[in-house]
């Protein structure tokens, strides 16, 4: 089977503010595509129009099955979960009171997923050991790489294809930052998933990615065919590298 994200000449603001002018990409099954760009430029947007917490005022956004198009504009969050999206939302949004174990139920609603809940279970705990022996403490009492792994597992409870993580290096050391996208990757293998990561951190998203775009005031500038072409373009160097 296969599949692909596609969002084409999407608009999208918050009232009177346009943020997204005409933003076409894709993510074909199987990829690791980069969002990459800096502060306020639009990536957290895009990400919530794909799940449908912000809705687009013009522009389409389609998952193609088989070749069968579903639109994902208008339907509700639950509803693209059910599809098979998974969210790892910016700055983590856990249930900082509730346990470890009880914000990994809550990420398995969907009911494909409650069937598959011990499954899931356990694979998450064999993937992030130290959740397993912390399953019982508070999400608020974690360090950040901790809850950023949670909110990694707890996106694997509603047994997606596609993943979709928005700064996942947001508030962590360097050396945690190297540790979680080095398990999107690995996550990514075990699971056969599909992952679009949104990054400011480029140098740790293009180690993962197989390709990318660059957004600059809401609008794609650039189309990196490959990590090695992202690296080496004009714009990462001039906003990122300081050339
Ligand atoms: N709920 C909101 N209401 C009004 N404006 C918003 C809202 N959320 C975001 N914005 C504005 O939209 C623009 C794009 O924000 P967005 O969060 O998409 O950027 P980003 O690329 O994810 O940035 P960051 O790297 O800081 O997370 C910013 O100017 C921001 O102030
Ligand atoms: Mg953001």
């Amino acid at each position: 089977m296969a599949s692909r994200l596609v969002v084409e000449g999407v608009e999208a603001g918050y009232g009177a503010v346009r943020v997204l002018h005409g933003v076409s990409m894709e993510v074909r099954e199987g990829e690791t595509v980069a969002l990459l760009g800096t502060n306020g430029n639009g990536k957290s947007t895009l990400i919530k129009c794909i799940m449908g917490i912000v809705t687009p005022q013009a522009g389409a956004i389609y998952l193609e099955v088989d070749g069968a198009r579903i639109d994902l504009v208008r339907k509700p969050t639950e509803a693209i979960v059910s599809l098979g999206i998974a969210l790892v939302p910016e700055g983590r949004r856990l249930f900082p009171k509730l346990t470890v174990e009880e914000n990994l139920l809550l990420g398995a609603f969907r009911r494909e997923a409650r069937a598959a809940i011990d499954a899931n279970l356990a694979f998450c705990f064999e993937c992030f050991p130290v959740l397993l022996g912390r399953r019982r403490q508070l999400a608020g009492s974690m360090s950040g790489g901790e809850q950023q792994m949670l909110a990694l597992a707890r996106a694997l409870m509603s047994s997606p294809r596609m993943l979709l993580v928005d700064e996942p290096s947001v508030g962590l050391a360097p050396i945690l930052v190297s540790r979680v996208i080095a398990k999107i990757k690995e996550l990514k293998e075990q699971r056969h998933l599909t992952v679009l990561m949104a990054e400011q951190n480029f140098n740790q998203a293009t180690k993962i990615a197989d390709r990318g775009y660059i957004i600059v005031h809401g609008k794609i500038e650039f189309e990196g065919r490959s990590a090695q072409e992202l690296r080496e373009n004009e714009l990462v160097k001039k906003y990122y590298l300081g050339v």
